[in-house]
């Protein structure tokens, strides 16, 4: 039998980060020690508190198809939570939740967009690996704003204006951002609120790290800023902040109008969320001292290992202020990013994602997860610098 596909999805590429996590279990399976950097979730298990709401949701019988748009209970707790630590002004009727961010980006961005025509969607580079396969996939055209490393990706007004076109529907952008560990500044949320204004555009700020933030860093959402909140989606959800990753709990949280018209997608598609796990999510929203230890962990093994790194020579690495991905750039006898990322994995046995997959100011750059025990960071700056010195003695 020859199967027809979808052109669209079929021609979307392999993420990278798979593919170098694949090539990872291949040579653990052939007897090789590796240490692996390259995942994207918390290396905690869920806050007791919420697992045990989760645990008496089944024992009592909370597993039956619910509301589509979310409990509403954990409506109200969410609005509650952007609207005091998010200064978004919002109501359970501004939420809707979605089996995962990637999830609500995706339904949100198949609802906008007019597959087939040409629309294009502005995404922030480097950006997270799913955002241009999730346009594709929705049937829109993804368009890179390519900020770069030597400027510590700064946004700028000329940066965007350079990309825009009368086709642009959309500009998605991710701050705490992965890879870079950037935040997104008063003076850039203010930048891109102007731009979106002037081209009329609407805003998905995917701020699934907001929580994740250090030495009192402020990552600022652009529905915080009233004159441009109508134009914006923000999306958030359990999977980082909480360490939630498998319960697939994502939201988002717009105007009244565009969570209505996603809603209908829903609806069809997914029907609901379980309703074990939005009540393990209401009592998620009241773990705020677990996930500060969370974070406070990360910013420990941040500052010890983003120092391991700049220690090598070659080895560029801005100090994260959100996430936890340390973001480098390597010199290392001309190679690019995938090219490192082989050569560490063969070399020193340590897995990372090549930058490439992240956009043009990506390139001999790799992301590494400090989400790691504290005894493989030490591990794998170990043997990454004895293998890097092979070439930059
Ligand atoms: C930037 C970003 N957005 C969204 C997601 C999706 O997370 P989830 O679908 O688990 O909520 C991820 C996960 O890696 C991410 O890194």
């Amino acid at each position: 039998m020859r199967y027809l596909f979808n052109r669209t999805i079929s021609s979307i590429p392999a993420s990278a980060s798979l593919a170098i996590n694949e090539k990872a279990k291949a040579m653990r399976a052939a007897g090789k020690d590796v240490i692996t950097l390259a995942a994207g979730e918390p290396d905690f298990d869920t806050p007791d508190r919420a697992r045990i709401a989760g645990i008496r949701a089944i024992s009592e019988g909370h597993t039956h198809y619910t509301e589509s748009r979310g409990i509403r209970p954990l409506r109200e707790g969410i609005a509650r939570t952007l609207r005091e630590d998010r200064g978004i002004v919002c109501t359970a009727d501004n939420i809707l939740m979605a089996p995962g961010g990637k999830y609500a980006i995706y339904e949100t961005v198949r609802t906008l967009i007019d597959p087939g025509e040409g629309q294009e969607v502005m995404i922030l580079n480097p950006g997270w690996v799913s955002y241009a396969p999730i346009v594709s996939a929705a049937g829109g055209v993804p368009v890179g704003v390519e900020l770069t490393f030597e400027e510590n990706y700064h946004i700028t007004r000329l940066a965007l204006e350079k990309v825009v076109s009368p086709r642009t529907r959309l500009l998605i952008m991710n701050y705490p951002n992965n890879p870079t560990g950037c935040v997104l500044s008063r003076e850039e949320a203010e930048c891109i609120a102007d731009f979106a204004l002037d081209h009329e555009l609407l805003i998905l700020s995917d701020e699934v790290y907001s929580t994740i933030v250090y030495d009192g860093a402020e990552s600022v959402s652009p529905a915080s800023i009233a004159r441009v909140a109508d134009h914006v989606i923000t999306v958030n959800g359990f999977s980082k902040c909480a360490a939630m990753t498998g319960w697939r709990l994502g939201y988002i949280c717009a105007p009244r109008e565009i969570v209505d018209m996603v809603q209908m997608l829903n609806q069809h598609t997914m029907s609901c969320l379980s309703e074990f796990a939005m009540e393990a999510a209401l009592e998620a929203l009241q773990c705020k001292d677990e996930m500060a230890a969370m974070v406070e962990s990360y910013r420990r093994r941040r500052d010890f290992f983003v120092a391991g790194l700049n220690a090598i020579p070659g080895v560029t690495c801005h100090v994260p202020k959100g996430t936890f991905y340390a973001w480098a750039k390597i010199e290392l006898d001309g190679k690019n990013s995938q090219e490192i990322a082989d050569y560490l994995l063969e070399e020193a046995g340590v897995a990372t994602v090549p930058g490439d997959a992240y956009g043009l100011g990506g390139t001999c750059c790799i992301r590494m997860s400090f989400a790691t025990a504290e005894s493989d960071l030490r591990e794998a700056l170990r043997r990454m610098d004895a293998a890097i010195r092979k070439i930059n003695r």
